[in-house]
């Protein structure tokens, strides 16, 4: 069964959690500052405030079960991805909006929830989510420049090859565009055949800066030649800027793919490091009797 909700409805989803996220984390910092900022080893003595903003305080131990079960919740989409059956159960790019989310704010949760003092072999995992966090942001950037087809998943270069050429077909039959301007619209992204996957990854830097910039004058170029009416003109920017991309992705995808694939390599055993150890951590200060409200 497909079940399948607009992409608009989960960015207004997170949108709405990130707010709310937002103005919980004002709040408590608000609250909680004058402990915070208490040097660690003087907190003791503020003994109301360590039983609530505390790492096993009422509030902070509470963060903690929250920033615990926003870190499980992130592995969904692992799951989804690797499990066939739940084929059906929307599209994985946007399950991937969902685990990103989870994975930013889960480890700031857990940064409160720490009060931030990090000790021990939780504390080392800490910094271990932090640098999974961030190199996840890296990997989205990279995760983005590989096509993909709607539903998330990398497209054959056939595919891709197809994308482009159906692309070029509107623009000549819609608009007009004889070959020789199509020509010059291919012509803006240099073949890179033969270069290293460093001077690669360099070349898909400049082009997304150039991108923009590149588009804003063939827009003025076409407009005045071919006179694109105001109702076309975002289907007409969508089609060339499409180009644009699927070209320069092209020419710089062996490169993007390999270093995706290390990337992997390098954020799966931290994950699962990360994983063991937090479910020890619950076990562990569970069976000291460390059990919040129950
Ligand atoms: C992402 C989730 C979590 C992270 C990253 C995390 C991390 C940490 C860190 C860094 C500390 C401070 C260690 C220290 O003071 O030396 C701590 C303390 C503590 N955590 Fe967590 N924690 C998480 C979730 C949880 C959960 C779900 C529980 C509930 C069972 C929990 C219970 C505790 C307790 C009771 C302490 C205080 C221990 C003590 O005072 O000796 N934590 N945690
Ligand atoms: C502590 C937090 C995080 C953990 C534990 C985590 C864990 C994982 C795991 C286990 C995978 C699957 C790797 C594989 O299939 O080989 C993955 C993939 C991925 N994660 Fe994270 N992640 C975290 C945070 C983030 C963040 C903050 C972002 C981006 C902002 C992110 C972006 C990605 C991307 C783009 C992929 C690859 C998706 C794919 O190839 O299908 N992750 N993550």
């Amino acid at each position: 069964m497909q079940i399948l909700i607009k992409a608009k409805t989960h960015n207004y989803l997170i949108v709405l959690l990130s707010l709310v996220t937002i103005s919980f984390i004002v709040l408590y910092s608000v609250q909680s500052i004058s402990y915070l900022n208490t040097p660690v080893e003087e907190r003791y003595l503020l003994k109301d405030l360590d039983g609530l903003y505390g790492p096993s305080g009422l509030y902070g131990h509470g963060v903690g079960f929250l920033a615990a079960f926003f870190m499980f919740l992130l592995w969904l989409y692992i799951i989804r991805k690797r499990w066939n059956k739940l084929r059906g159960l929307g599209r994985l790019s946007q399950w991937l909006k969902y685990h990103m989310w989870f994975g930013i704010t889960a480890p700031l949760l857990a940064g409160y929830h720490a009060a931030f003092k990090f000790e021990g072999l939780i504390g080392v995992m800490y910094w271990a989510m932090i640098a999974v966090m961030l190199s996840g942001i890296v990997g989205r950037y990279l995760y983005g420049h590989i096509p993909r087809s709607r539903d998330g998943h990398e497209m054959s270069m056939k595919q891709i090859n197809t994308e482009k050429a159906t692309k070029l077909r509107e623009l000549q039959m819609e608009f007009g565009i004889d070959s020789k301007d199509i020509k010059k619209i291919q012509g803006l992204t240099p073949q890179l055949s033969g270069a290293g996957t460093l001077a690669s990854l360099y070349h898909l830097l400049v082009f997304d800066f150039k991108r923009r910039f590149q588009l804003n004058q063939i827009l003025k170029d076409f407009e005045a030649r071919y006179g694109v009416s105001k109702q076309n003109l975002l289907f007409f920017k969508g089609t060339i800027e499409n180009q644009l991309i699927m070209s320069q992705r092209v020419v710089v995808l062996d490169a993007v793919s390999k270093v995706f694939h290390w990337w992997h390599v390098i954020h799966k055993p931290f994950a699962y490091a990360i994983f063991i150890v937090l479910t020890l951590h619950i076990i562990l200060t569970l069976s000291f009797g460390f059990t919040w409200i129950f």
